[in-house]
């Protein structure tokens, strides 16, 4: 089934649903344009500065946090069903020591607004030009979530990304 272009808003409860699950995937491409999937389970989508806007949060520790601070963009792919142990790889090794793209056997293509490249194998993308970054505020936050999701710090740095594109199998919805 070709790709096609796909309603931002209808794209979202499929992509929800592996963020609440086996994680979606980001992909961020340093300053030598080698790619990386990293597997995230927190982000949201929603209407900012009237545009339409991925944010992602990824804690300092991660690989791909230099690769973003590195850049500009970011794309967001989601696993077709069957493909969790990519999921698992691609959130438990960090492309500091290996290259996960061949390891799962996911291929990276081309984006069409973004350097970022999408990847193949998924059913669903979003391309996103980051527009704004913001960290957690660990005195801002709720003591309960400060406990439970920051006991070693590493805060997330939120990464607001413009969805220029969303596309994908619309089977997959
Ligand atoms: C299901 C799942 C969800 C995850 N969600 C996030 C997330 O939202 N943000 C984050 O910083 N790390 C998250 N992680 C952890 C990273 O994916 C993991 O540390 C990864 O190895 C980092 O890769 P990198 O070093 O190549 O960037 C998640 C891991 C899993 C398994």
């Amino acid at each position: 089934m070709p790709k096609q272009d796909l309603e931002f808003t209808a794209a979202w409860p499929r992509t929800l649903a592996a963020l609440e699950q086996e994680g979606a995937l980001l992909v961020a491409a340093g300053k030598d344009g080698k790619a990386n999937p990293m597997t995230i389970g927190w982000g949201t989508v929603g209407n900012i500065w009237g545009r339409r806007v991925f944010i992602a949060l990824v804690r300092p520790s991660r690989y791909t946090y230099g690769l973003l601070e590195e850049t500009t963009d970011f794309t967001v792919n989601v696993l077709p069903a069957g493909r969790e142990r990519d999921a698992l790889l691609c959130g438990t090794r960090s492309g500091r020591d290996c290259d996960k793209l061949a390891e799962c056997g996911l291929t990276a293509v081309p984006a069409r607004h973004v350097q970022a490249p999408v990847l193949a194998e998924c059913i669903l993308h979003y391309e996103c030009r980051v527009v704004h970054r913001n960290d957690v505020v660990p005195a801002a936050l709720a003591p309960e979530i400060r406990e439970s999701c920051y006991p070693e710090g590493d805060y997330h740095r939120l990464f607001f990304g413009e969805v220029l594109a969303t596309y994908g199998d619309p089977d997959a919805l």
